[in-house]
């Protein structure tokens, strides 16, 4: 892929610039937990966006998608954002560098990437860690780890119209190979964690069910959510998010929300239980318990805070039926992929038996993927 990129970017821009690399990401568990200030538990895996980039003495940045084969050229103010929906990305990442205080100047870039595109495995937070990273070594602005992580995100906010956390953009850039990380959406405080599970494997089930209406149905989650802890809050004044609620508390304000409300702040307030949950499992090797927890999300992705579909909910009770240890749909949901828990042995009838049910069932076959785990944002 770097190669192709640097052919390119000769091609269309002249001698070649530096190149840098970003990643998506997995989450083993603690799903729509991050914007209710609870934990998450996710990696960077070996699919990512790599963009090679060269400053341009102008102040006008010419970007130019592999994958779409489309040139967008925009200014660096406000009023300049791109009518192209993958440039706003970059042009998000490049504003909310200069809120911060950063410099940044017009630049030619290619990039590509091989993170499936609506799969759930953030192959927006890739691009935006990927410039965040590349732009704040480029122009030396010194800004944090956390801090690029945020510019991503506020991307989102500002420029692509989804209330996102901060999960994806923080796996992209803190992501380290062979290691999950397990970060406390509220403190900031995170912990590495090898993961290496013996006799297992995880994978990936790509439902290929991308859904229109994926980002609008975010944000009306999250909006339930601050409803339900806001209410809360009534009784407990040092409530900020649904993370700091017992499940008592909640059921104390059960007739002065929705019954929606209250299904999806059930479902988030179990969730962060889980990660906690599935740490602790984790670091006593019982894998068992880890897979239940994963099951136990499906269930509350789905039948709680209803952010499964069909497709989904087939490929979970397929996985329990054949004896996978742990199986949920995985990321904001609405489509997407489920990730799996598999045991070594299992792993081959599994894939076999998922591809050809679902094919049988929806009338195409789900990718698979394997996920290795690997590092975050980086110069290559
Ligand atoms: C998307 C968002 C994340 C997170 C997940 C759900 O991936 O970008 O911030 O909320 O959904 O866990």
């Amino acid at each position: 892929m770097q190669a192709k990129i640097h052919k390119k970017f000769v091609e269309l821009y002249g001698e070649g610039g530096e190149a840098y690399a970003s990643a998506g990401r997995v989450n083993l568990i603690g799903e729509h937990t991050d914007y209710n200030g609870g934990f998450v538990f996710p990696g960077a895996i070996d699919k990512g966006i790599i963009a090679e980039i060269k400053l341009n003495g102008t102040d006008k940045i010419h970007a130019y998608s592999l994958d779409y084969g489309a040139e967008a050229t925009f200014g660096l103010n406000e009023e300049d954002k791109p009518a192209e929906a993958w440039a706003c990305y970059i042009f998000g990442v490049c504003r909310e560098t200069i809120k911060r205080g950063g410099k940044v100047e017009g630049f030619d870039t290619v990039f590509a990437g091989d993170v499936p595109l609506g799969a759930g495995l953030s192959s927006s937070a890739a691009l935006e860690s990927c410039f965040a990273f590349a732009l704040n070594e480029i122009f030396q602005n010194g800004i944090d780890k956390f801090e690029l992580a945020k510019i991503g995100q506020s991307t989102e906010h500002n420029y692509c119209g989804v209330n996102c956390g901060i999960m994806d953009q923080f796996a992209s850039c803190f992501g380290k190979a062979g290691c999950l990380i397990r970060l406390n959406c509220k403190t900031l405080e995170y912990k590495y964690f090898p993961f290496n599970p013996k006799g297992y494997k995880l994978v990936l089930i790509d439902s290929c069910v991308k859904h229109e209406l994926a980002s609008s149905a975010y944000n009306f989650r999250r909006q339930s959510c601050e409803r339900a802890a806001a209410a809360i809050k009534k009784n407990h004044p040092e409530v900020d998010f649904l993370s700091d609620c017992k499940r008592i508390w909640l059921d104390e304000v059960r007739d002065q929300i929705s019954s929606e409300d209250f299904l999806r702040a059930e479902y988030v307030i179990g969730e962060v239980q889980r990660v906690l949950d599935v740490c602790d499992a984790l670091e006593r090797g019982d894998y068992e318990i880890v897979g239940e927890m994963m099951y136990q999300t499906h269930f509350g992705m789905s039948k709680l805070y209803e952010v499964s579909c069909e497709e989904l909910d087939f490929l979970a009770k397929l996985a329990r039926r054949v004896g996978v240890t742990g199986c949920r749909v995985m990321g904001g949901g609405f489509g997407g992929c489920t990730i799996n828990l598999v045991k070594d042995e299992l792993y081959l009838p599994f894939v076999a038996a998922a591809k050809a049910e679902y094919a049988l069932k929806f009338g195409h076959a789900p990718k698979v993927y394997d996920v290795v785990i690997s590092d975050g944002a980086r110069k290559l």
